[in-house]
């Protein structure tokens, strides 16, 4: 029997398409009713939304015809290399999030020495599985300590003459965590050192207590690359993230057809939007802006651990970064109950637990509306 033909024969009234796009619009989670508590994304700034609504059509991917986007590209990065400390010569290279920058990374890293061995903290996101995958790299894991930290004497130990990059984590995925990436520099000494700050990027430089937090950017000798997500505390929109490395990128593939004539990023035609909208927050709020925000995010997540520790929740580390875990024999089970009930939460493998990540648009009042519900589903 022929299958039955789904591509449009003909066009439809625009009317009757807008009604089933509203319907599907609708059906899709969005972030205003702060409902969603298992998202490192958030709503982006109105002005966000509408700078990147102008530059749909933005291709850096051949930059050559898009110099406006190009310029403004070329702001930011220097904007948020001052926040990272990255020294002169640094190249900079806007991807599609961290994954993109993380594979980017190691692929660097392979290249540079020819080796394979990736030093791997158990923490760490599982993009880094996706590019060893990738790039037919091996894995070396590192587990964590009581603290749920490196252990750094097995990571000294596990360092051999095939290692090709060691990998610290600034904001770890299921706790916040900031990696005590210092001594993890030392420990790697001449190995390519990548830090993956795509949470602890946009969040760690505008906290009051910065300068008690561990440093984490290129303010440490060693450090050779860093990403970071500003679509998820950088409050712009999807997809952008940042990579950087202390000097000019190698890998580079011949474009001869398009305008740049090479390319570095993995993919190649880019939507490149999300780069102006990126310029526009930055400049309509400033760091004093990002510094407020992110310190409402810090009491809102503390206002939820003690909520959490009120019905009876046991949380994994004291927060650090605005996520909150609790220790849940059953998270699977929990996480599907507030489902039915219209909360989305999400869950630890590492301990195993529940997890709340407290990103902007999580108000107070919406914790105090969710805490009752969660206290009957635990
Ligand atoms: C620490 C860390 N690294 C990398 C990623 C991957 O980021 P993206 O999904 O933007 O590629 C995440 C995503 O949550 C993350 O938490």
């Amino acid at each position: 029997m022929k299958s039955k033909r789904r591509f449009p024969q003909k066009g439809i009234a625009e009317g009757k398409i807008m009604a089933r796009i509203l319907k599907a619009k609708r059906e899709d989670n969005d972030f205003t009713d702060g409902t969603v508590f298992g998202s490192m994304c958030t709503s982006p700034l109105e002005i966000a939304k509408k700078v990147h609504s102008m530059f749909l059509e933005s291709n850096l991917g051949n930059p050559g015809l898009y110099m406006g986007t190009i310029e403004l590209e070329r702001e930011v990065h220097e904007a948020v290399a001052s926040l990272i400390n990255a020294p002169e010569g640094y190249e900079a290279l806007s991807v599609g999030g961290a994954t993109e920058g993380n594979i980017l990374a190691l692929w660097r890293a392979r290249n540079e020495c020819g080796k394979n061995k990736v030093i791997l903290p158990k923490s760490a996101h599982f993009s880094f599985k996706k590019a060893c995958d990738l790039l037919g790299m091996e894995s070396v894991e590192i587990p964590l300590d009581k603290d749920h930290l490196p252990d750094l004497y097995i990571m000294e130990d596990k360092i051999d003459d095939d290692t090709a990059v060691v990998v610290g984590i600034a904001g770890t995925t299921e706790l916040g965590l900031v990696e005590p990436i210092e001594e993890i520099a030392k420990i790697a000494g001449d190995i390519h050192l990548h830090v993956d700050a795509a949470f602890g990027g946009f969040t760690i430089p505008f906290l009051k207590q910065y300068e008690t937090l561990p440093r984490f950017d290129f303010n440490i000798s060693g450090v050779d690359s860093l990403v970071l997500d500003p679509h998820k505390m950088g409050l712009s929109t999807i997809p952008l993230g940042l990579y950087y490395s202390i000097d000019e990128h190698p890998i580079s593939v011949e474009a001869p057809y398009l305008t740049g004539k090479h390319q570095k990023t993995i993919t190649g035609t880019r939507m490149s939007a999300s780069i102006p909208a990126f310029w526009s927050v930055i400049k309509y709020i400033g760091f004093e802006g990002y510094s407020s925000i992110v310190e409402s995010c810090m009491k809102n997540t503390r206002v939820l651990l003690d909520l959490g520790k009120s019905i009876g929740l046991d949380p994994i580390v004291e927060p650090v970064l605005n996520i909150v875990s609790f220790h849940h024999q059953d998270p699977d089970s929990v996480v599907k109950k507030m489902a039915k009930k219209g909360w989305n939460i999400s869950q630890t493998v590492n301990p195993r637990g529940l997890r709340f990540v407290i990103m902007p648009h999580v108000t107070e009042g919406s914790i105090y509306k969710m805490v009752p519900a969660l206290e009957d589903c635990i």
